[in-house]
């Protein structure tokens, strides 16, 4: 265990951004097997592990993909996609394993992070989610959830913002504000 002060986690958790500019390299299978499993050692009730990932990188399927989102540009750049499903016919309690599958999804960016990768999480391709089954050859009880667009980070100073802690958090009862 780290000790107080110096975790990791918490600086991959701060310094992680969504990157959306690749360089043209393939993600080497290690990267690939560390990142799966990272997803994969996620918490998910009564460990169920709902999730089912798809490695994309078959050029072909992920031009196909990118004609599927508004976010063609990112996916047609990436030289990896990680596409998640849950398997609704492995779900026992469906927001609890969509809870599962975020967690899944946040660990294989941090990862990538930790592997001097970049990677985004494509939600608004959800919205052609059939399409992309179809062009996977998933059965219907895959859903999709996200792709992750990965690889290695174009050079560049990328930022976010956040709210302030006392606009989201609350003292013991809502409407407390949290003071740091
Ligand atoms: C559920 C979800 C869906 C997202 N969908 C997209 C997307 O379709 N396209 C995109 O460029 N970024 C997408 N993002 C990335 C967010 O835009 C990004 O996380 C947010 O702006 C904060 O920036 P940061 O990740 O650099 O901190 C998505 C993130 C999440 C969690």
């Amino acid at each position: 265990m780290p000790k107080k002060g110096e975790s990791k986690v918490i600086d991959t958790i701060l310094n992680r951004r969504s990157v959306r500019e690749f360089m043209d390299k393939p993600v080497s299978k290690e990267d690939i097997n560390t990142i799966l499993n990272a997803g994969h050692w996620a918490p998910s009730g009564l460990n169920n592990q709902p999730w089912r990932f798809i490695v994309i990188q078959n050029q072909e399927a992920i031009q196909r993909i990118s004609e599927c989102t508004h976010y063609s540009g990112i996916v047609v750049g990436a030289p990896l996609l990680i596409a998640t499903f849950l398997d609704t016919e492995n779900s026992y309690n469906r927001t609890k394993d969509i809870e599962a599958i975020g967690a899944a999804i946040q660990n294989m960016l941090l990862t990538c992070c930790e592997l001097g990768l970049g990677g985004v999480w494509l939600g608004e391709i959800l919205n052609k989610k059939e399409k992309i089954n179809y062009i996977l050859e998933c059965p219907s009880n895959l859903e999709l959830m996200s792709a992750l667009a990965i690889g290695e980070p174009i050079p560049k100073e990328r930022t976010s913002t956040r709210k302030a802690l006392n606009e989201i958090a609350f003292d013991d009862k809502y409407g407390t504000r949290w003071e740091e």
